[in-house]
């Protein structure tokens, strides 16, 4: 029997011998109040991720993934499965990258999420397998006005759609057979980066047709328009109106077949368009799930369970406004890639007091590569650093975050550029943040040469609250209940989170509370008792 027979012969058995499903129930997201969680294993999770380089999804690469990840601090993997890596050829399927992965994830004690990357991978088809990148009339590509085409595959090909959905739901089918009941991987990216650049759609007969064709029900829902064709309803947004519908519509029905055979939490990520300078669709990908689109992708695509910005904004004003176009009652917050620069660090917290079930630096390995614009560096132990200690501190703090998260007894901030102080308000109290400010005394904060700090408060009582962060000092101020009383520090313990317990180390008294809370680049996690005399 030849190499691809075994396989094949393999794939039909799992096919047809799935194991039951673990007794542990799958990850799961769950929603209340306009707020969201993730459960794995039935405990809340919060995804401290990263993701590796996209040429690091290769067995002899994983020597240089593990030690970043290890030094990272990381809970959760994000790493890219590859059409033409699992389907050379049509039909013929090798899982045995994944079958590694998997195995190495475990010794490392983190789960995965896996990253489909197949029809769109940044707009194209460059990890699709050859069989279909080269077949231009089985698997078209997306026509201009001026009838040229785009190396950007078209949503309207049944043949298309036939092809990658066999191929995503082989690989679920195989993942359910080898993870089923360890649950390793939690969630699955369906597409990379989904979307066209270069045309506000595709002009081939389907794309005309759909212009034409009504808005469906659940659109006009979403978006509170009356019944119309797409034209009539979206006048000039139409073209890239129809096509972000098409592309949702498409790849829900890549992520619903993948769910039938193993119901994993599903998302589709978004190369954003600037927050608030976006020009036209083209300029960016048009047809991805962009801010201005979300309802629509909302609608089209209800096997997704959720939208993740890709954020590479440096800026504090266009960071924190991505966060807040993203959070939504309809669309849980989880920060798909960011930057891997220092500056990006920070906005962790800021992240989690929006909600974010998940917060993920890209390319964080040693393979040798850096995207960052402004040179060459790669990444190295340095590099980490910042969200090492980021990682460090919410770590063994991670499940109680997520469910104070849910509960809303969470707040989280970051230092912006052009301001260094910043007022929490925590309904009974107010928080104050200042950044730059050394640990004795009361100058006026400067901000940090690097705006790096940040902070997150939970509430773990009536006038109690874990304080934990970096590189920023806090005080309270009485607000609401308490609000023209005298208050105090009643108590300030630093300890440790050991398997969920906390572990007092000391009381902070005297120099460590005269001025304030200093967080420094030490982890410390503080319970902070408040008073009113
Ligand atoms: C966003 C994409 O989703 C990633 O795969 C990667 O290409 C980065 N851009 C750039 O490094």
């Amino acid at each position: 029997m030849g190499r691809w027979s075994l396989l094949l012969a393999a794939a039909a058995c799992l096919a047809t011998a799935l194991p039951a499903i673990a007794a542990t129930p799958l990850p799961r997201l769950v929603s209340a109040h306009g707020r969201h969680m993730l459960l794995v294993d039935g405990q809340p999770w919060l995804m401290l991720g990263a993701q590796v380089n996209n040429s690091s999804a290769w067995p002899a690469m994983l020597p240089e993934v593990w030690p970043a990840m290890d030094a990272l601090h990381v809970n959760t993997v994000q790493v890219p499965i590859a059409w033409e890596q699992i389907e050379p050829s049509e039909g013929h399927f090798d899982f045995s990258f994944l079958d590694t992965l998997l195995s190495q994830a475990r010794e490392h004690h983190v789960r995965l999420a896996l990253l489909w990357f197949a029809t769109w991978k940044n707009n194209g088809p460059a990890y699709a397998p050859a069989w279909v990148k080269l077949d231009n009339k089985r698997f078209p590509r997306v026509l201009k006005k001026d009838g040229d085409t785009l190396d950007s595959l078209s949503p309207f090909a049944a043949s298309t759609l036939d092809a990658d959905r066999a191929a995503f739901t082989a690989l679920m089918k195989h993942l359910r057979a080898i993870d089923g009941e360890r649950h390793t991987v939690i969630m699955v990216q369906v597409e990379n980066e989904s979307g066209t650049y270069g045309t506000d759609r595709d002009y081939s007969t389907a794309g005309d047709r759909l212009l034409q064709s009504p808005v469906p029900a659940a659109v006009l829902a979403k978006t509170g328009r009356k019944a119309g064709s797409w034209t009539a309803v979206f006048g000039k947004d139409a073209a890239e109106f129809s096509y972000a519908w098409a592309i949702a519509h498409y790849i829900d029905q890549v992520a619903a077949a993948g769910k039938a055979v193993y119901d994993l939490p599903m998302y589709a990520n978004v190369a954003l368009r600037d927050p608030f300078h976006p020009g036209p669709p083209g300029g960016y990908a048009s047809g991805g799930p962009t801010d201005n689109v979300l309802g629509i992708w909302r609608a089209a695509a209800p096997a997704l369970d959720l939208i993740a910005p890709d954020i590479y904004l440096p800026e504090y004003a266009k960071y924190t406004a991505v966060l807040d176009r993203y959070s939504r009652s309809d669309n849980p917050l989880f920060i798909a890639e960011t930057g891997s620069a220092a500056p990006y660090a920070r906005y962790v917290f800021a992240a989690l007091g929006h909600g974010a079930i998940g917060f993920s630096p890209f390319g964080m390995d040693f393979t040798g590569y850096s995207n960052w614009p402004l040179g060459a560096r790669k990444i190295d132990a340095d590099t980490l650093k910042p969200f090492a200690l980021d990682y460090e501190l919410l770590r063994p703090i991670a499940s109680l975050v997520a469910k104070a998260g849910f509960e809303g007894k969470l707040w989280g901030v970051s230092e912006p550029e052009q301001t260094h102080t910043q007022q929490i308000d925590l309904g009974a109290w107010q928080a104050q943040v200042g950044y730059g400010l050394p640990q004795f005394g009361m100058p006026e904060a400067k901000g940090n040469p690097t705006p790096q700090g940040g902070v997150l408060i939970v509430q773990i009582g009536r006038d109690e609250y874990l304080v934990a962060g970096c590189h920023a000092r806090v005080s309270f101020q009485p607000a609401g209940r308490n609000a023209g009383k005298h208050a105090l520090f009643e108590r300030v313990e630093e300890g440790r989170y050991v398997d969920g317990q906390w572990q007092f180390l000391r009381v902070w008294n005297g120099d460590q509370t005269d001025w304030g809370l200093n967080l420094t680049s030490e982890p410390q996690w503080l319970r902070v008792k408040l008073a009113t005399y």
